[in-house]
């Protein structure tokens, strides 16, 4: 069954004032307070960000302690210096110190230059923002991983080609957001987020709509928030925390067909079998290349859905 997006949002109460608790089996906006991830947000971005946001969030990782094979130990050791941005708390937590202020002169002293700056949430290897960083040596680029190899291995790939406009930080994304002053981003990307299938944690996946207020005022007005996955679930996701937010517009011109509701792991076969709706998406972004994550999910069959929302101010 086909239904008109806007009748879909409607009858789904689908705004972030006043979105239904029970809207999706259990994932909804108004069982998180905001400071939480998923608070009720309007997007009004003057009001000051909080700085350690995810001291009570649901995060979007499991810390999960991983060896470094000897490549990428000595990987660490070798461009730690010219790469890794020291803003964590240093309590294991990947918050960032409570202090961080990122603006302009804090762009100024990390990379001398005053260069656009586009942030990577969840860079995994880096294959995506090294290559961006490269093609663009007049832009500068910084990776927020969580994950011990990836951050490791992203500087390899950096190191090796001794690229100058990158940086990486181990920590929390959604906490650097939230330290970011009105305006100081260019871009953000997040492509292919960790897909939390179940249905009980679908309120871990890292788009919510407190991150949403963060990035929008972290983003210079005009700059675009993209976002890819291929968990076509995630996708309805993204668009039920994006499109009604009336400070983002969505700058997509393709026209999708989406389930209406959503699937966990144990019924995501039924998902072909629940009503439908049109949603826009973009085109592919063709700064973003073909990383293992993506390469996955396309050779599982599984479709890759592209966003691209651009800040209105
Ligand atoms: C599925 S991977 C995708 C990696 C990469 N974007 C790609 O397309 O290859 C998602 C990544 O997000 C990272 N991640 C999850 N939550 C994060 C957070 N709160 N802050 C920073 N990174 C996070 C994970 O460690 C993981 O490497």
């Amino acid at each position: 069954m086909q239904e008109n997006k806007e009748d879909w949002l409607k009858m789904n109460d689908f705004n972030v004032d006043s979105a239904s608790d029970d809207l999706h089996g259990g994932h909804s906006f108004g069982d998180l307070t905001d400071g939480e991830d998923g608070g009720a947000v309007a997007c009004d971005s003057s009001k000051p960000q909080q700085p350690h946001a995810s001291a009570r969030a649901i995060l979007s990782f499991v810390r999960r302690s991983a060896r470094l094979d000897a490549r990428l130990e000595k990987a660490k050791q070798r461009y730690s210096g010219a790469y890794l941005l020291c803003i964590a708390d240093g309590d294991g937590s990947l918050r960032v110190k409570s202090d961080l202020c990122v603006d302009s002169q804090w762009i100024e002293a990390n990379w001398g230059n005053a260069n656009p700056l586009i942030v990577e949430i969840g860079s995994g290897q880096g294959e995506n923002i090294v290559a961006a960083a490269a093609a663009n040596p007049n832009t500068n680029f910084l990776a927020l991983e969580v994950y011990d190899p990836g951050v490791a291995h992203t500087m390899l790939l950096a190191g090796k080609q001794d690229l100058r406009n990158l940086r990486i930080a181990q920590v929390n994304a959604p906490d650097f957001l939230a330290a970011c002053k009105s305006g100081v981003l260019a871009e953000v990307w997040t492509f292919f987020p960790d897909p939390w299938p179940k249905m009980r944690h679908h309120k871990r996946r890292i788009v919510q709509p407190s991150l949403a207020k963060s990035v929008h005022n972290a983003l210079v007005a005009g700059g675009v928030w993209r976002i890819a996955t291929d968990i076509e679930d995630y996708a309805l996701h993204v668009h039920e925390v994006m499109d009604s937010l009336a400070c983002f517009e969505n700058d997509g011109d393709l026209r999708v067909s989406l389930p209406t509701e959503h699937v966990g792991k144990g019924n995501a076969q039924d998902a072909a079998d629940l009503p439908h709706a049109d949603f826009v998406e973009s085109r592919r972004f063709d700064g973003r290349v073909l990383t293992n994550f993506e390469r996955k999910g396309l050779e599982a069959g599984r479709v890759i859905h592209d966003f691209a929302y651009v800040v209105k101010k």
